[in-house]
């Protein structure tokens, strides 16, 4: 089954809106239609830049999605500080990170927050990119594949056949993110396949199939083509080196 690479940046919590609309924009003039044809790419800044970058990609056609980097369980009421599905909705966000390593282990997200945070993007018409990966001590104890089970049973509890088509998932090694210390394109692979199977295992072969992988963990322009060329790998999601358009881009065209 042919699946479409699909690269997205997280921004995390860095630049302003201002600093968004430069970085997309250039990171935009760089693309080519050929490589826009060929991989899906997406950004995902922090909440007070998605106006904006709607704004741009909307109007100027830029192609590229929004993406958002959390959202609220809830629906509407008092949450103070917290961002609704339907607001982000209203935003043309596309997509939305839910369990996001920082995120579990900084905010304490749980895994029924998270699965209660897949279904409500699901509920507002939008994508999740459920976000899963073991620790070092886990990896170290032998754990890995029981840790991303374990997480991608919990993450999709309930959710139906016909949703999966609207899930995404990023395999992220908690050791690996932010540190320079890349998983290797083999391991990447391994950790990509037990999820591909626990989700052929949850749901069924097809689905198993047709579900994107991307993994994530210090990914730059120079090791995105090992990655990309594993079986199970179908993307990236990038952190740090998305907040580069020349090296967002490079990553992109070597995708
Ligand atoms: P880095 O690419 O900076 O390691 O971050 C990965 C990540 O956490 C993306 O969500």
């Amino acid at each position: 089954m042919a699946r479409k690479p699909f690269i997205a940046g997280n921004w995390k919590m860095n630049l302003t809106h201002l600093e968004g609309i430069k970085l997309v924009q250039e990171t935009a003039y760089k693309l080519t239609k050929a490589e826009t044809d060929k991989v899906d790419v997406a950004v995902i800044p922090a909440f007070t830049a998605l106006r904006s970058i709607q704004t741009l990609i909307d109007g100027d056609r830029l192609p590229l999605s929004l993406g958002a980097q959390d959202v609220a369980i809830e629906d509407s009421g008092a949450f103070t500080g917290a961002v609704s599905a339907e607001m982000l909705a209203a935003l043309d966000v596309r997509w939305v990170l839910a369990g996001h390593s920082e995120r579990r282990e900084i905010f304490g997200d749980t895994d029924a927050d998270v699965n209660a945070k897949v279904k409500q993007i699901l509920k507002y018409g939008m994508n999740p990119i459920l976000c899963v990966g073991e620790t070092l001590d886990q990896r170290e104890a032998g754990e890995t594949d029981t840790v991303l089970s374990h997480q991608v049973t919990k993450g999709l509890a309930g959710i139906s056949h016909d949703d999966m088509a609207r899930v995404v998932i990023a395999y992220e090694p908690v050791w690996a993110i932010g540190t320079g210390k890349t998983a290797t394109p083999e391991d990447a692979n391994t950790g990509c396949a037990t999820i591909r199977a626990t989700i052929a295992q949850l749901f069924n072969e097809d689905v198993g199939d047709a579900i994107i992988i991307q993994y994530g963990g210090s990914v730059k322009p120079g090791n995105v083509a090992e990655l990309m060329a594993q079986p199970d790998i179908d993307g990236a999601l990038v952190g740090g080196a998305s907040l580069s358009a020349d090296d967002f881009a490079a990553l992109v065209a070597a995708s």
